[in-house]
């Protein structure tokens, strides 16, 4: 079997598309990658990668010097190139939290136009169930190859941070497929990994739509359930940490996804969520709507509650107070604020009239780009400069080794509130520090 060197082609290279481009290189290919975002293609050509991944960089510096990865603004390059194109664009948030296919559609439809050939089109994009089918009917008809040119869907479950080993060596490959041709295909692309003993799972186009979209749902349920046993703990005088330990050692349940704190946002869980939901309505499964719009109630209640808590330690209002905030990112190990908690914690705490100075290791340029309000820090001992109250609102581990004496010495009052759960309480209480964590009385 022909395992190595095919062509492929990848059509968006935002963060899934730049990263499966990078990884198909790789693993052997020769791609093509193309965006009409024509600076996007300009800086990845020049070995950039415009958002902070790790190890990303230096993987799309090697591969453009080994001549197996290249960038064009023209998709017609791309359709001429390859036999097997994947299909990377966005999904946003649409209204009523439908996801917008606008960019699918489109790329779809840019594509189909040259392909005079039989090809394979592989859908990576998050989309609802019910999506690819149409879409593939849709090619067919607009492409001059008809029906040689097919549509497989095969989802992507990268995690940003881990970006690249998600893509190098995932848990499971699934791929929907309506033929036995595309099934052969795909094996020869994938064979790298699959040899590896990758599990290869082969299913309907519906099925593999729902894998995705599923999978970052129970994710997204797991951490609303456990705070949401936060808001319990806090009513009974119990600790969420505690017990999010004691239930992770049962296999059943496991502790990964389990963490409490200011709950999950980012460019995927929140707004796959609402897209499920969305899907679910439309579909009459009014059992699966509602449980999603309870997890994001719990989710979006954890802000909520901090700001509730920041007030409180004010003295009931936070006009003109000033908040030191660690943390913007909507997660440590990413420069991502897409739909951040914090950022959406800081927002509205400046709307009340906080005065909020933000630090973050990474994250800083991109808080500043989405809230100009916000001051923004060098240093967590400047953010914390004559503070009322400190926020920790995004849990990197450099904010585990602040010394809570020496940033006393900076602050107007030793007032911290954890909203991670992660800092060391009992030795911020030693120097003196008021310290609140969420999910603890
Ligand atoms: C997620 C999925 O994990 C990935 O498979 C999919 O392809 C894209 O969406 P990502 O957005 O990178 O990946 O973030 P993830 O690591 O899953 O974290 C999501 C959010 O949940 C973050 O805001 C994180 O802080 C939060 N989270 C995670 C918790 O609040 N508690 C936890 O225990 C774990």
């Amino acid at each position: 079997m022909e395992t190595t060197g095919q062509r492929l082609s990848v059509i968006g290279i935002g963060y899934l598309g730049l990263t499966h481009a990078v990884c198909m290189a790789e693993i052997g290919h020769d791609v093509l990658a193309t965006d009409i975002d024509s600076e996007k293609v300009a800086k990845a050509s020049a070995g950039e990668a415009f958002f902070y991944e790790p190890g990303l960089e230096p993987l799309l510096r090697k591969h453009l010097e080994s001549g197996r990865l290249r960038f064009t603004s023209a998709i017609a390059d791309a359709a001429e190139f390859a036999h097997v194109h994947f299909l990377c664009v966005g999904t946003p948030q649409g209204t009523d939290g439908r996801a917008d296919l606008s960019y699918v559609r489109s790329a779809l439809d840019s594509l189909a136009g040259y392909l005079s050939s039989g090809c394979l089109i592989v859908g990576k994009s998050t989309v609802p169930p019910g999506t690819a089918r149409p879409l593939a009917e849709r090619v067919r008809a607009l492409a001059p190859a008809g029906d040689e040119v097919e549509l497989a869907w095969s989802p992507e479950f990268l995690r940003e941070g881990f970006a690249v080993a998600d893509s190098l060596r995932p848990d499971r490959l699934v791929f929907g497929v309506s033929s036995e041709r595309a099934v052969v295909r795909l094996r020869e692309v994938f064979a790298p990994q699959l040899d590896n003993g990758v599990p290869g799972l082969f299913m309907d186009l519906e099925t593999a739509e729902l894998v995705k979209i599923s999978a970052n749902a129970f994710l997204a349920v797991k951490i609303s359930y456990i705070n949401a046993m936060a808001e319990v703990c806090e009513a009974v005088g119990a600790d969420v940490g505690k017990l999010a330990q004691a239930l992770g050692y049962d296999e059943r349940i496991g502790s990964r996804f389990l963490g409490p704190g200011l709950g999950f946002g980012g460019g995927c869980l929140p707004k796959d969520l609402r897209s499920f939901r969305a899907a679910a309505r439309e579909l009459g499964v009014g059992s699966v709507a509602d449980l999603l719009s309870i997890v994001d109630e719990i989710n979006l209640g954890r802000r909520t509650r901090v700001i509730e808590l920041a007030r409180k330690s004010a003295g009931g209002s936070l006009a003109g107070k000033r908040v030191a905030v660690l943390g913007v990112a909507f997660k440590p190990g990413t420069d991502d604020v897409r739909d951040s908690p914090s950022l959406d914690v800081c927002g509205r705490m400046s709307e009340e009239g906080a005065i909020v100075t933000v630090h973050d290791p990474v994250a800083m340029p991109n808080a500043a780009r989405a809230n100009p309000v916000l001051r923004c820090a060098a240093s967590v001992r400047e953010a914390a400069e004559g503070a009322d109250v400190v926020l920790h609102l995004t849990e990197w581990a450099d904010y585990r080794a602040i010394d809570p004496a020496a940033l006393g010495a900076v602050v107007s009052r030793r007032v911290l509130i954890d909203a991670r759960c992660v800092l060391d309480a009992p030795s911020w209480r030693e120097a003196g520090w008021d310290v609140t964590v969420l999910g603890q009385s």
